[in-house]
């Protein structure tokens, strides 16, 4: 096992109505508030207007129209920029994991004199941020769990996921109803995303039987109450574990002591989404089982079979490549069972920039340095196998 240091400041409030306690989270961080949030669900849902009554003696300013993939020019700097100019004390970030990433980005570059940037590229480091306070929509990356942001840059194809400590969200609410609405296309990006968070800290070099149940137990969980959320949208009981399980997601909970695997599949979704601006999750769950069948080997094979036989069920009695073989299938078959696009030519992908984002996913993400090392060969091949 291996040493950590681990600690999450983040406040959980979590079930249905727990809304009410908004103006009493709220008044600890002050009356200036910037809410921030998408492109309009938030008003279909009634949540816009329940925030605005229930905040009534704060002085609200609001920054819209946060993009999914959400982008530097002009969400990140507008946010900043009225952050200045008002004051704000806390950011009130209502929406999916678009909008909370968009507001920490902005959380940061509010105390920072320079171009934000400079912090998100990780020039300088983040020295203080502005409290965030969210309530989440959307149950999939666990932005509201944890420290990190994913924040795009059009004109340089740049999609950087960054992280710092002062970026943990003070509060997150987390209402499972408000989920209810989520369309079924997000609902499987999201248990995808969710999955492979779990699968990029499952798959590495030494991990614990601790671990290895919490996350085995967690990809049962999502497979099993996605497809409920998919058949009845407000199935209360499913919505609310899809969300707990995707909220422990990227806050290193699932692997503590566990040795990296450098997340691989991360590093390479990022630059199909920022070329392309697709849904993370979708990209994820095309290139993840097309990544596993390149990797697997005689030194990665013991976790597929661990995998295979406890996550699917396979008999533990088979050859070991059969088995592997068998939980690589079963995964790309779970992800098109939820009706996701299973091609890069679905999701409008074609082979015309695969060495281009071979190269800026090699340049840019260390994979060199991955539980399974990929060099830039690596990355086109696993493009191209997912056309
Ligand atoms: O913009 P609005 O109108 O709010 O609509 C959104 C958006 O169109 C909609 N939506 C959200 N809540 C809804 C809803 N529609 C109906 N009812 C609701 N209750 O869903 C669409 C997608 O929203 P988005 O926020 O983009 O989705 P998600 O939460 O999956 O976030 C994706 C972003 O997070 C990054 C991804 O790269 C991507 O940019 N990630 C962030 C991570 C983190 N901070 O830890 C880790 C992840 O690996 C991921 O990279
Ligand atoms: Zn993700």
């Amino acid at each position: 096992m291996q040493n950590f240091d681990y600690m999450t400041p983040t406040r959980l409030i979590f079930g249905k109505g727990v809304i009410s306690k908004l103006p009493d989270v709220m008044g600890n961080f002050g009356k200036k508030v910037l809410l921030t949030y998408g492109g309009g669900s938030i008003k279909k849902l009634g949540l816009y207007d329940k925030v605005k009554e229930l905040l009534a003696d704060s002085e609200i300013h609001e920054l819209s129209d946060i993009q999914p993939n959400p982008k530097y020019d002009p969400s990140v700097l507008d946010g900043v920029r009225i952050c200045k100019e008002n004051n704000i004390d806390v950011i009130l970030a209502v929406g999916g994991g678009s909008v909370l990433d968009c507001s920490k980005a902005i959380a940061a570059g509010a105390k920072y004199d320079g171009d934000p940037w400079d912090l998100i590229s990780y020039k300088v480091k983040v020295e203080s941020a502005l409290p965030i306070v969210d309530i989440i929509t959307l149950a999939a990356t666990g932005s509201e769990y944890d420290c990190g942001g994913v924040i795009s840059r059009t004109e340089t194809n740049d999609k950087i996921g960054y992280m710092d400590p002062h970026l943990y969200p003070a509060v997150s609410f987390l209402d499972p109803t408000y989920t209810f609405t989520v369309s079924k296309k997000h609902t499987a990006a999201g248990c995808a995303d969710a999955m492979i968070h779990i699968m990029e800290q499952y798959f590495c070099e030494d991990s614990t039987l601790l671990n290895d149940g919490f996350m085995e137990a967690g990809l049962k969980s999502l497979m099993v109450n996605a497809r409920k959320c998919l058949e009845n949208p407000e199935d209360y009981t499913a919505r609310a574990e899809m969300m707990l399980v995707c909220t422990y997601g990227c806050n290193d909970i699932y692997s503590l002591g566990n040795s990296s695997s450098g997340w691989p599949c991360h590093g390479m979704e990022h630059a199909l989404s920022a070329y392309y601006d697709i849904t993370h999750g979708e990209g994820l769950a095309i290139i993840t089982p097309r990544w596993m069948k390149h990797i697997l080997s005689n030194k990665t094979i013991s976790r597929f079979v661990k995998y295979g036989v406890n996550v699917f069920g396979i008999d533990a009695s088979l050859d070991e490549y059969e088995i592997a073989n068998k939980a690589i299938d079963k995964t790309y078959r779970f992800f098109e069972s939820i009706g996701i696009p299973m091609h890069l030519k679905d999701v409008g992908i074609d082979e015309s920039r695969i060495g281009e984002m071979a190269h800026h996913v090699a340049v840019n993400e260390g994979l060199e340095n991955a539980w399974s090392p990929l060099t830039e060969q690596d990355i086109a091949e696993i493009f191209t196998a997912s056309l």
